[in-house]
């Protein structure tokens, strides 16, 4: 786990190249036309990166979460954006592997892990973000077809996906009354609403998804009726780890970078970096990058190794996030005057480093997920 293997090594080295090559140099032209570009997902997925942890069975490269998260972490070096769009189109596939028949699987997996498809995953609504449960979406059973109405809020490639898990209320109020939709991208009744104008992930598309009367064939839903909080609880585990190798390699960019304009930049006659103060700055900037490195691979690893890891996913998301906000924060500030113009990409990494503490369960919600985790340990 400290040293990559030979095989891990290869790809880590094969996917920098390859992100430098493909996504490095429109990377901050996407972010300022917030153009979300699907040629790059094809390039992805040619390569075999928007299925890596999906079995060869199902067109992905059967690779580990180690192996995902390693990836993640070179995509996001290059562009958050992107790496939360191979993370993001993954959660599909996490879900199918885990929660699908496998018909469901067949006609969808293959298309998601080649690229050819995009996935999306439609939980939050307006009126409930951290409180899931509280979500109002409804999907009605009738004798042969489901009928859901709602809206959801904030959907990572809302408009341009070509399926969408969508979590809708089948019974009681609460968790146990939701249940999990396949909902393809072009079902009528489907609309979208306008694009979200962000602050940073700007090539990532987020749009309201709109949901008016659409009808589903019963083999639409996915896992058990009343199933559908613990299919989207499972699958938030394994994404909070890509999202949290999203940060580290975000903020392996801003360390690297901040670092070498201050081993260049010379004030009062010496390079900046020469300074205790900047020096001391950019040392923890190093420290943090590796500490959350170590936890997020820890996480899938535990993953990877059947065993319980959602308190520590959840770990590695607080851990690797806040650090990448301080680092870039840190980063810009290195660069002082230049650091807040558009012309060094240590701003884009400051304003794409404030999503991932929110984006999948905010820090907050991981830390109720961590101390929750850590009564059951003590038999509270
Ligand atoms: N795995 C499987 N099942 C789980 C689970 C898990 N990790 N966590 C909970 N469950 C199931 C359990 O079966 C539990 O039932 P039991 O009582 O029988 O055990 C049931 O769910 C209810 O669990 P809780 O009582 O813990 O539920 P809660 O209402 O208290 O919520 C919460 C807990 C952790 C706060 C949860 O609501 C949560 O994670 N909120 C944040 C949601 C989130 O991350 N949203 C992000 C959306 S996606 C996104 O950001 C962008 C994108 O495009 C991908």
């Amino acid at each position: 786990m400290f040293e990559p293997s030979d095989e891990q090594r290869a790809l880590i080295e094969a996917t920098r190249g390859f992100c430098m090559d493909r996504l490095g140099p429109t990377a901050e032209a996407d972010d300022e036309h917030e153009r979300f570009d699907r040629a790059h997902l094809a390039a992805l997925g040619a390569q075999g990166l928007a299925g890596i942890a999906t079995s060869e069975a199902y067109g992905g490269l059967g690779l580990g979460y180690l192996e995902y998260a390693m990836v993640i972490e070179e995509i996001g070096a290059i562009s958050a954006s992107w790496a939360v769009g191979i993370a993001v189109t993954g959660l599909p596939q996490r879900i199918l592997a885990d929660f699908g028949t496998e018909e469901q699987r067949l006609r969808w997996m293959p298309g998601l892990a080649s690229g050819e498809l995009l996935g999306a995953f439609a939980l939050s609504e307006a009126g409930s973000g951290s409180d899931a449960a509280a979500l109002k979406t409804t999907a009605v059973r009738h004798a042969d077809k489901w009928v859901l109405t709602g809206s959801k809020y904030w959907i990572t490639h809302g408009g341009v996906a070509d399926l969408y898990i969508v979590m809708a209320r089948t019974g009681a109020p609460g968790p146990k009354g939701i249940s999990a939709f396949l909902v393809p991208g072009d079902a009528p009744g489907l609309s979208f609403g306008r694009k979200e104008r962000k602050m940073g992930l700007r090539a990532s598309p987020t749009a309201e998804v709109i949901l008016d009367g659409v009808e589903l064939p019963l083999d639409a839903m996915i896992g058990q009726e009343g199933g559908g909080f613990g299919v989207a609880m499972a699958a938030l585990d394994s994404g909070r780890i890509t999202i949290a190798a999203t940060a580290v390699g975000l903020a392996r960019s801003a360390t690297e970078y901040a670092a070498r304009y201050a081993a260049e930049r010379k004030q009062f006659g010496q390079a900046i970096i020469d300074f205790q103060g900047v020096g001391f700055m950019l040392a923890d900037m190093a420290t943090q990058v590796e500490y959350s490195r170590l936890l997020v691979h820890k996480a899938a690893w535990l993953r990877d190794n059947g065993r319980p890891y959602g308190d520590v996913a959840a770990m590695a998301k607080v851990t690797a996030t806040d650090a990448a906000m301080k680092i870039t924060t840190d980063a810009v500030q290195v660069l002082g005057g230049y650091g807040y113009c558009k012309d060094h990409p240590v701003e884009r990494y400051m304003r794409d480093a404030k999503i991932m503490q929110i984006v999948e369960g905010t820090n907050q919600v991981q830390r109720i997920v961590i101390a929750r985790a850590l009564k059951r340990r003590v038999g509270a």
